[in-house]
C-alpha cells in the first residue's frame, strides 16, 4: 500500500467512524401513543359495539349493537332466540316440555295472554307449587332469573316465545321498558317464588 493510499483511508475512516449505540435516545410517546390508541379503541367497542351484530354477540355492552336492519322487535326476537337457551334445559327446544315436570311452552295460555303481565313477574322471581298449563297439573319449580338476565334479554326472550314462528306463534313483543316497570314495581318480591295462584291475580295486560 502506497503511502498516498494510506492517507486516504485514514481519511474516509475519520468521515465515517463506526456507528455507536447512543443511550436514552428513544422517545416514549409513541409508547404512550399506542397504548392510549388500544385504550380508546376498547372504550370505542364498548361503548358502541364496534361493528359486532346484534345477532352474533350482545354480552356486556353498555349500547345495544347497531340494529342491522332490523325493527326493534324483530331485534329482540334474534336476542331471545339466543336467550332461549337459558330456559331450553327445562322446557326444551322443542317448546314441549317435559311431561308431568315442565310444562310446554308451545300453546300454552300463559305464554300467549293478551298482555306479558303474568309472565314477567313469573321470568323474574320464578314459580312454584301447583300449576295448570293446557288443562294439566304441574307442582315444580322454576328458578328466577331477576338477578341474571337484564331487562332487554327478560323482554327478548319473552318475545321470542310469545312469537315464535315455528310454534305457530304470534303474540305481541314484550319492551324492555316493560320489563324494567315491573322489574322496578316488584323489587319486594326478589327472592320469593311466585305461586300460580297469586299470578292469575295479576291483570294479564294493563
Ligand atoms: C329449571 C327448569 C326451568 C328453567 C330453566 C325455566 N323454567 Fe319455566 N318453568 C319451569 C317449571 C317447573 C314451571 C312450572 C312451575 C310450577 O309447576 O309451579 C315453569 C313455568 C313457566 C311458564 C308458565 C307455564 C307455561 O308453561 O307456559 C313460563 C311462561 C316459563 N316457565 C317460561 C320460562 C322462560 C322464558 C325461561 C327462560 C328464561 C324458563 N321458563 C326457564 C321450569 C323451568
Amino acid at each position: 500500500m502506497s503511502e498516498e493510499e494510506d492517507i486516504q483511508q485514514s481519511n474516509e475512516i475519520e468521515a465515517n467512524p463506526e456507528p455507536v449505540a447512543a443511550r436514552g435516545t428513544t422517545p416514549a410517546w409513541p409508547f404512550i401513543l399506542l397504548v392510549m390508541l388500544f385504550f380508546g379503541g376498547m372504550v370505542y367497542v364498548e361503548e358502541t359495539a364496534g361493528a359486532f351484530r346484534v345477532d352474533v354477540y350482545t354480552a356486556g355492552f353498555k349500547n345495544p349493537p347497531p340494529a342491522v336492519g332490523l325493527s326493534e322487535e324483530d331485534e329482540l326476537y334474534v336476542i331471545g332466540k339466543r336467550v332461549y337457551a337459558n330456559c331450553a334445559a327445562c322446557h326444551q327446544p322443542s317448546g314441549l316440555g317435559v311431561a308431568g315436570q315442565f310444562p310446554p311452552l308451545k300453546d300454552s295460555e300463559w305464554v300467549l295472554a293478551e298482555g306479558p303481565n303474568r309472565i314477567i313477574r313469573l321470568v323474574l322471581d320464578g314459580v312454584a307449587g301447583p300449576m295448570k298449563v293446557k288443562g294439566e297439573d304441574y307442582s315444580n319449580a322454576m328458578v328466577p332469573w331477576r338477578p341474571t338476565l337484564s331487562d332487554r334479554e327478560i323482554a327478548a326472550v319473552l318475545t321470542f316465545i310469545r312469537g315464535q314462528k315455528e310454534w305457530g306463534h304470534s303474540a305481541s313483543a314484550v319492551l324492555p321498558n316493560k320489563v324494567k316497570a315491573i322489574r322496578d314495581a316488584t323489587a319486594s318480591q326478589a327472592g320469593t317464588t311466585w305461586t300460580a295462584d297469586a299470578l292469575l291475580k295479576v291483570s294479564e295486560k294493563d
